[in-house]
């Protein structure tokens, strides 16, 4: 089996084949997997806002409008980009149409793949059991790691939840007596990961996107973000749309 990371959504070559796990810790994936684990029905993501309202108008309203522009909530939506907004009592039974700066392009620019889904620290352990199941029962044995970024630089809490990701992968594929091909990104991306696993607060705490978070009065939506396997929803999107694979898609 391979192993690859990119490191921004604008860097995503062709997926074909491939099992996709799209990263954005702080915070769209984060957000994401936690509105299907309170009981959203599905979120469809969009890369822009008037796509959102456009989306919207056809639902005559039906849904709730999610996201941010420069981490904070678009004016005239319904919930921001906090995943501690999206609560059960508010998100139980809809369709939430969510924009992000770089969570939601860096699903979009995942739409080769074969499989995609949706990983943060959240559900960190989940995502890789049901990736590796995807990968090793299909013909091209490749996880990518697509990390959202942000504005198309690199991100270290992407990569330190990249880093994580590949060591589950890892250590699944060495109990069957097999060594996966790491790239080079996938290979420093682990390294780091080993090398900080005992402090990523502190590691992650030096992310850009992190600093502007903090200063934006955003402290426990980190928190929660980087809570390990508190989750076991595995978002997949597929077909536009992001559903818990407990429901429908993988029936
Ligand atoms: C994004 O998609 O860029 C992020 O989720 C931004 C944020 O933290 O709101």
């Amino acid at each position: 089996m391979q192993i690859e990371v990119y490191s921004t959504f604008n860097s995503v070559k062709d997926l074909s084949g491939k099992t996709a796990i799209v990263i954005d810790v702080l915070r769209a994936t984060s957000v994401i997997t936690t509105a299907l684990s309170n009981g959203a029905e599905r979120v469809i993501p969009v890369s822009s806002v008037d796509e959102a309202l456009n989306l919207s108008r056809k639902f005559e309203g039906q849904v709730l409008l999610g996201g941010e522009r420069e981490a904070v909530k678009i004016p005239g939506f319904d919930l921001g980009n906090s995943p501690l907004e999206y609560k059960n009592e508010l998100v139980a039974g809809k369709t939430v149409i969510i924009t992000t700066s770089n969570g939601t392009r860096a699903i979009k620019a995942s739409e080769s793949a074969e499989h995609v889904l949706i990983g943060c620290f959240l559900n960190a352990s989940a995502v890789v059991e049901k990736a590796l199941r995807f990968a090793l029962s299909s013909e091209t044995s490749c996880v990518a790691l697509v990390c959202a970024g942000t504005l198309g630089e690199f991100s270290l809490d992407d990569a330190a939840c990249a880093g994580l990701i590949v060591d589950s992968l890892v250590r699944n594929m060495e109990r069957v007596n097999e060594i996966p091909e790491l790239s080079d990104l996938a290979f420093a991306c682990h390294e780091l990961y080993l090398g900080h696993r005992s402090d990523l607060k502190t590691f992650i705490s030096h992310a850009g996107h992190y600093k502007r978070l903090l200063d934006l009065g955003f402290e426990k939506d980190i928190d929660y973000c980087l809570q390990r396997d508190v989750l076991d929803c595995v978002p997949v999107y597929q077909k536009g749309c992001i559903q818990s694979a407990i429901s429908e898609v993988l029936k």
